[in-house]
Formats: structure tokens, sequence, C-alpha cells
């Protein structure tokens, strides 16, 4: 017989004669002729409710079973007569697969953040990650899907680069030079006899691939693992994140905005829709203002205004920030957050940055001071897509590469984009992570992936 999973016993509309469940006690409560065993699968938030009669079998060995320990469940899908569900399962036959001793460490109902932490690999067995990582999956689903409905294209950019897309130089180094021994030329490590005869290293962006494409397929995405080694200890930053990162040829810095804020509209009606359980999970036990909040960017108009109007507000404000603001310098998140909370109540799309703080593609405005770019800052993280119109004319951008000391010459195929068939094009990048901590409340980014990467810190 094959099992069948909770959710679709839940969602029955009659009972079921024989039925075999299969999942992992989460508590189990003996009275005097019956056990109540509470089985999770992991298929919803819900558990099954099973009731063992004192005259099973096997009944010696199923009083011994503890919470984590898995089980299969053969049985009657029955109406329930207790209160909180509308199903039970009267078992036949309990078959332990695996008891799960009592050092088995979520015997509690609650446990901290920090604690669960550092056993991210049992975590996703508690409700709250269970609930995080069926959102983070149907998020997923619903990129692409958003995309497709569009008629995007699905680009599968490269892991491995030779090129460091935001010029920030937070590379990790791809290499398989023995550290102990290096080939060297002239002092330095010689590069030109590694694995890739030149310097390589994890992409930071998918985007100089996917501008290639957008140049060629018109409306194009990529949605896959970067990597930054910043030495940031936020929480809203770690060292290995994914992006998704939509390009469109013929598309100008308004078309830019109005897909990101199409994007996270569409994204977060479909979670209010489908991922009502696991939402209202998050909505009771981590951020109580969470369904006002989905529902205020599911509609509202996202304010759009300029990075020097943005500056205003701030500096209007009257309010202490710990960092200066001042033409020329970036954000931070105290600031954006300043502006999206507080300020505009709202999702906000700041536009037109000062070339200084912004990388070497986006395209200059006509003040010369400032590069068409944008960012989406949502409420309880800030900045959540970061984006640009890309410069197109090879003049200017060879200008601005020079400027920026960059070696051309390592560019020589993304500046062939600008010399054959060169047109005005547009994307931006959402951080996938980030995303999920603002459907979910979720305030430290460690806790919406499964495996976290930050500094100093890689157990699993
Ligand atoms: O603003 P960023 O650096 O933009 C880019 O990388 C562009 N190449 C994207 C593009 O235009 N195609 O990063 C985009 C987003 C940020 O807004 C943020 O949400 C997320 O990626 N992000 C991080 N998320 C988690 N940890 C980090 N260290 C992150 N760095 C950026
Ligand atoms: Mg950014």
């Amino acid at each position: 017989m094959k099992r069948t999973k909770i959710i679709k016993l839940i969602k029955s509309e009659r009972p079921i004669d024989e039925v075999l469940i299969k999942g992992w006690v989460r508590t189990k409560r003996d009275s005097k002729d019956f056990s109540f065993i509470e089985v999770n699968d992991g298929s919803c938030l819900k558990n099954m409710q099973i009731i063992v009669d004192n005259t099973t079998d096997n009944y010696q060995d199923i009083i011994r079973i503890s919470t984590g320990s898995a089980v299969a469940i053969r049985g009657k899908l029955e109406a329930s007569k207790g209160p909180g569900q509308k199903w039970e399962v009267v078992a036949e036959r309990v078959e332990i697969l695996n008891i799960a001793p009592e050092n088995y460490p979520l015997q509690k109902k609650r446990h901290t953040d920090e604690f669960l932490r550092n056993i991210a690999h049992l975590r996703p067995r508690t409700n709250k990650y269970g609930a995080a990582f069926r959102i983070r999956s149907e998020l997923s689903y619903a990129i692409h899907n958003f995309f497709r409905d569009k008629g995007f294209r699905y680009i599968h950019s490269p892991i491995i680069t030779g090129s460091d897309c935001e010029g920030a130089g937070e590379l990790f180094r791809v290499t398989t030079i023995d550290p102990d021994d290096p080939p060297r030329k002239e002092g330095k490590i010689d590069y030109s006899r590694d694995f890739f005869g030149k310097e390589a290293n994890l992409t930071v962006s998918g985007q100089l691939s996917a501008e290639m494409f957008a140049l060629a397929l018109g409306d194009v995405y990529t949605f896959g693992p970067t990597f930054r080694a910043e030495n940031s200890h936020t929480r809203r930053h770690v060292a290995e994140f994914w992006m998704v990162e939509p390009e469109m040829a013929f598309c100008d810095l308004e078309g830019n905005m109005d897909l990101a804020e199409e994007m996270i509209k569409h994204l977060t009606s479909f979670i209010l829709e489908e991922c009502k359980e696991d939402i209202e999970l998050f909505a009771k036990f981590v951020d109580k203002t969470l369904i006002k909040t989905l529902n205020n960017v599911a509609t509202s108009d996202f304010k759009r205004l300029t990075y020097a109007s943005a500056l205003d507000i701030l500096k209007k404000s009257g309010k202490k920030f710990k960092y200066d603001i001042d033409f020329g310098k970036d954000l931070q998140t105290e600031h954006e957050r300043y502006l999206t909370e507080d300020h505009f109540k709202k999702p906000l799309i700041v536009f037109n940055y000062p070339k200084e703080i912004k990388p070497f593609y986006m395209r200059l405005n006509d003040d010369n001071q400032t590069v068409a770019a944008m960012d989406v800052l949502v409420p309880g993280i800030g900045e959540i897509i970061g984006g640009s119109q890309r410069e197109e004319r090879l003049e200017v951008l060879e200008n601005r590469m020079d400027e920026m000391g960059m070696p051309k010459e390592n560019y020589w195929w993304y500046l062939d984009s600008r010399r054959f068939g060169s047109v005005e094009h547009s994307g931006f990048g959402l951080g996938f992570e980030r995303l999920i901590m603002l459907m979910t409340g979720i305030r430290n980014i460690r806790d919406v992936i499964p495996f976290p990467r930050t500094p100093t810190a890689i157990e699993f």
C-alpha cells in the first residue's frame, strides 16, 4: 500500500477505510485505554492525530514511542471526536520505523532561533521552520511561473566566473592551486597555471551573462546562488544567497521599476492566497502585523522618488541617524527603514543614485553625476531589490570603466554587446532570502536559508 500525505487526508471529504501514513511523532499522550499520537509528515503544518487502542498487537512497543520517532500507521480515517481537527486516524497497525532516544533535541514545544540555528539540520522538523521552507519552495515556483506567464526565458548563468560584476572585490576565489606550494612568476602567484589559466571566482551576480541573453532572447531571467565574501555580520547579509535577476531588452528605468513593483505585488498576493496556513503561523508567533504588512505591499502604489529627494526627507526628518547623510554617500539600512517604515509607510523605489556609489554598468544620466539606478525598499528589511538601466553606449561605458580603473580587456565580450546591435536595456536583482523575510516576518536572514553561510560559520 502507498502512503498518503497528511495534506491530502485533512482535505478529505469522506472517511476512508484504509490509509497508510508515514511521518515523525510530535507528541504522544497515553490515557487508560488509548494512546494519542500526533504525527507530522512535513507535507503541511497540521499533524494527524492517531488513536491507538491498548488492545493493538504491539502496544507494549507503541508505549515506548517518543518525540521525534519515525512511524508508519495503517488505519481508518474517521471524523474526529475531539476538538481541533476534522479527521483522525484510528490505528490498526503501528509500525515503528525508528525510535528517537531521549536526547533528541526537539523535545520542547518552543525553542529560540539561536538554539535552532545550532541544529540547522533538525530545525526543519519544527512548525516554524517547516513553514518557512515550504514558503521558500512555493515562492520559487511562483517566481518561475510569473516570468513564464510574461514570456521571459530562464537562463542558467554560470556559478564560476572570470569577472567581478559588482566591482566590489568581494570574491571567493576558485582555484586548484596548492596553497602550500603555488606556482610563482616574478614573486607573484602565477594564475596562468591555475585550472582555468586565469583567476576565477564564484559569481556575485548573474547579470552580465543575463545581459548577453537579453540582447538575444529579449526578456530573460536568472535564478541561482550567488556568493559574496563581504565581512558583514548583519541580519540581512549572508555569504551565499539566491538572486532572481530579470533582464529586459528595449526597456528603460521606468519599465524596470514597473516590473519590480508588479513582481513583488504578485508574489505577495500569491503567498497570501496559497500559503494561508503557514502564513498564519508567522502572523501569530513571529510578527503580529504580518498580514497587514503583506496586504499593504500587495495593494499600495510603491512611492518612487530620486535619491536626492530621499536625502531631503532624511535631513528634514529631525531623526538622529548613526551614519551621516550627504550627497555621494550610500543609504544605510537605518535610512532605508526610516523611509519605508516611518515616512511613507509602504514600499518605495529610490532612483538616480550618485555614480560614485554604483557599479560600472549603470547608465549615466544627462547630469553626468547620477546613474539610472533603482533600489526597492520594503518595511522591516530595507533594500530588497537593486537594479538599473544599463549603459548601452560603448564610448560612455568604456570611459566609465577607465575612470574606475577596470581591466577592459577582461570584459571584451561584454563590450561586444555594445558594439553589435546595442540597445536600451534594464534589469534588477531580487534577494530571494530577503523576499522570504518579507513574506514571513522572520528578521534574521540566517533563518530563511536551509544552511546559512556567514563569516567564520560553515558547520553544515
Ligand atoms: O544590489 P545588488 O548588489 O545588485 C546586483 O548584484 C545586480 N547585479 C543585480 C542586477 O541588476 N541584476 O544585489 C541585489 C540584491 C540586493 O538588493 C539584496 O536583496 C540581495 O541581492 N543581496 C543580498 N542578500 C543577502 N546577502 C547578501 N550579502 C546580499 N547582497 C545582496
Ligand atoms: Mg544593492
